[in-house]
């Protein structure tokens, strides 16, 4: 159930001094499997403007979400992670939002992600702006063994005819 008290949500592009921050919420929100330091750091380097972190009313980072840009048209949500404590507070959809407006805005024609079969919560929130889970079900061994993932996409605008 939603948080009868949603704080204040503050987006931002991140900055070289989220680093501590961004492998903290990455290594909760994804405690089996978070990036090493030396990737974080280097999507700091070259996606600054589409790794997004949210803070909390007292500026405390609890969420990230990393896009790739727009190439030939697709990006990906490569990432998005909230801090345990800070689930149902709306900073997802906060990011979610944010990013996709980035996105339209650097020309993106569509948004793709994968997703876990059973991550009800990501796969309801994604749903949520639209995107359609890949109508051949979750691909087998994807992101290793046991690792099924399903792909999901959003269309921002139609394909340009020739
Ligand atoms: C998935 C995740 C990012 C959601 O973050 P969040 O900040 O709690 O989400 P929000 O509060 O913005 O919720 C937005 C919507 O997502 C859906 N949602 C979020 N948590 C949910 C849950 N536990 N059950 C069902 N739907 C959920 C709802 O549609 C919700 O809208 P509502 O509150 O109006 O019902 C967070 O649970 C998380 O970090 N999980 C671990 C990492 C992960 O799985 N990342 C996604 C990888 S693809």
């Amino acid at each position: 159930m939603p948080a009868p008290h949603a704080p204040s949500v503050r987006v931002r592009p991140v900055d070289g001094h989220d680093m501590p921050d961004l492998v903290r919420v990455d290594r909760e929100a994804f405690p089996d499997d978070p990036m090493p330091y030396s990737v974080l750091r280097q999507f700091v380097d070259m996606f600054a403007e589409n790794l997004l972190v949210a803070e909390d009313g007292d500026g405390r980072v609890c969420a990230y979400l990393l896009a790739t840009p727009p190439n030939r048209g697709e990006s990906w949500i490569f990432s998005l992670g909230v801090a345990p404590g800070m689930r149902r507070h709306g900073l997802a959809r906060a990011l979610m939002r944010a990013s996709l407006e980035n996105l339209r805005a650097e020309g993106a024609a569509t948004v793709l992600l994968w997703v876990e079969p059973n991550n009800k919560p990501a796969a309801t929130l994604y749903d949520s702006f639209g995107f359609v889970s890949d109508p051949r079900g979750p691909r087998r061994d994807h992101f290793g063994p046991g690792a099924d993932r399903i792909r999901m996409t959003l269309r921002l605008r139609p394909p340009t005819t020739p």
